[in-house]
């Protein structure tokens, strides 16, 4: 098997498709007054053929889960052909994808057709006066709610994803976890992170997954549960009497570097060993010079077996490398 320095394996790929997004989450890819943020060439992005061909090798090498995502990955033309093709890939357990929900209505028959069973979607708040001032273009939750409940009424399993930032949208934990424990659909609480270096991350803006358990606890009393598979990033708890989920992804309060299993792949086919990674290794261009399989492999097992990232460990320990990290949207979440 693969490992990494820490004896760590290759086990999930996350997939941009797309650097792009429809939102503006102030978290994220915060509106830059009328500047426009320069995205990927059209060129630059690998084929659905280039992707295809690089997530065999991945799963060649060991790789179970992949999960599809973006910028917002429903905005890459004919998403669902690219799911369909890794669909099928022979040793592949688990495909998902991570969206904003905007436009779930739209594609989830498409998406469940080409084998998707389930997705993960990010909503941040209920409130109509909230949620639309987060995402930044004046989306209300209506819509996502609506993508959620088309995508479950295609078969697909949804879980729910909500960065909690102090002060923006902490009052909506509660409403959201009521609304979503009605729903019977696992939502999963995201302490806010540092990184990119857009978002203006500070200390004190971070939720901690304890702080937001006790929130809920003293309304909904919660018991813990074991975790579905090694490397589970989010710590997993139930509303007591009920099989309802909640999740709590600490990355801030108690990071979870010592078993990440996980490669990141961008849009323009580089791969990362870790969100926080300034720089990343170019599998594209050696695919499009003319690289076999085997050089491929080479290049991917180069990289993984010197990578010791562990950055959320080390948060505090060496400063920001001049403010230079790569965007969330770029490298996907
Ligand atoms: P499941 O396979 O459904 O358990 O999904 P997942 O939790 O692996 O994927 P998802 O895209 O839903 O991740 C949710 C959030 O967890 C991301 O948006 C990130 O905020 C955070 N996250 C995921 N992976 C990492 C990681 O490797 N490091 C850190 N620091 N945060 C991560
Ligand atoms: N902190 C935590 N999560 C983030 N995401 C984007 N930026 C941040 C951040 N600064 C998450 C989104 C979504 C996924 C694509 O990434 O909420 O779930
Ligand atoms: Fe928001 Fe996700 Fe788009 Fe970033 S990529 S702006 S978190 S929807
Ligand atoms: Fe993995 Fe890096 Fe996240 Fe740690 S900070 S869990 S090493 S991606």
């Amino acid at each position: 098997m693969l490992t990494d320095v820490l004896g760590r394996p290759l086990l999930d790929l996350r997939i941009s498709v797309t650097d792009r997004c429809n939102f503006r989450c102030t978290y994220c890819m915060p509106e830059t007054d009328g500047q426009k943020y320069c995205f990927m060439k059209k060129s630059a992005l690998m084929t659905f053929e280039e992707i295809t061909r690089l997530a065999e090798i991945f799963v060649s090498l060991g790789v179970r889960k992949i999960r599809l995502t973006g910028g917002e990955p429903l905005l890459r033309k004919e998403i669902d052909r690219l799911v369909a093709m890794i669909h099928k890939i022979a040793g592949l357990e688990d495909l998902s994808l991570t969206t904003n929900g905007f436009l779930l209505k739209r594609y989830a028959f498409a998406l469940k057709q080409a084998g998707l069973d389930r997705l993960n979607v990010s909503l941040d708040g209920l409130d109509d006066e909230i949620f639309p001032a987060i995402n930044g273009v004046g989306v209300k939750s209506s819509s996502i709610l609506e993508g959620i409940d088309e995508a479950i009424r295609c078969g697909i399993k949804v879980k729910v994803n909500m960065v909690v930032k102090k002060g923006m949208n902490d009052c909506e934990i509660v409403p959201m976890a009521a609304y979503f424990k009605e729903k019977e659909i696992t939502l999963r609480f995201i302490e806010y992170m540092d990184v990119g270096s857009r978002n203006g991350w500070k200390l004190d803006e971070v939720m901690p997954s304890k702080e937001i358990f006790n929130m809920i606890s003293e309304k909904m009393p919660l018991e813990p549960l074991k975790e579905n598979y090694y490397g589970e990033v989010a710590k997993r708890c139930r509303y007591a009497g009920t099989d309802v989920e909640v999740g709590f992804i600490s990355s801030v309060s108690q990071p979870f570097c010592g078993d990440c299993t996980r490669c990141r792949l961008s849009a323009d086919g580089k791969i990362y060993t870790c969100l926080f990674a300034s720089r990343g290794t170019d599998l594209l261009s050696s695919m499009r010079s003319g690289a076999s399989n085997d050089d491929i492999i080479a290049q991917i097992k180069g990289v993984w077996r010197i990578r010791r990232d562990r950055y959320s460990q080390e948060r505090g320990k060496h400063p920001t490398l001049n403010g230079k990290r790569i965007e969330m949207s770029y490298i996907g979440g």
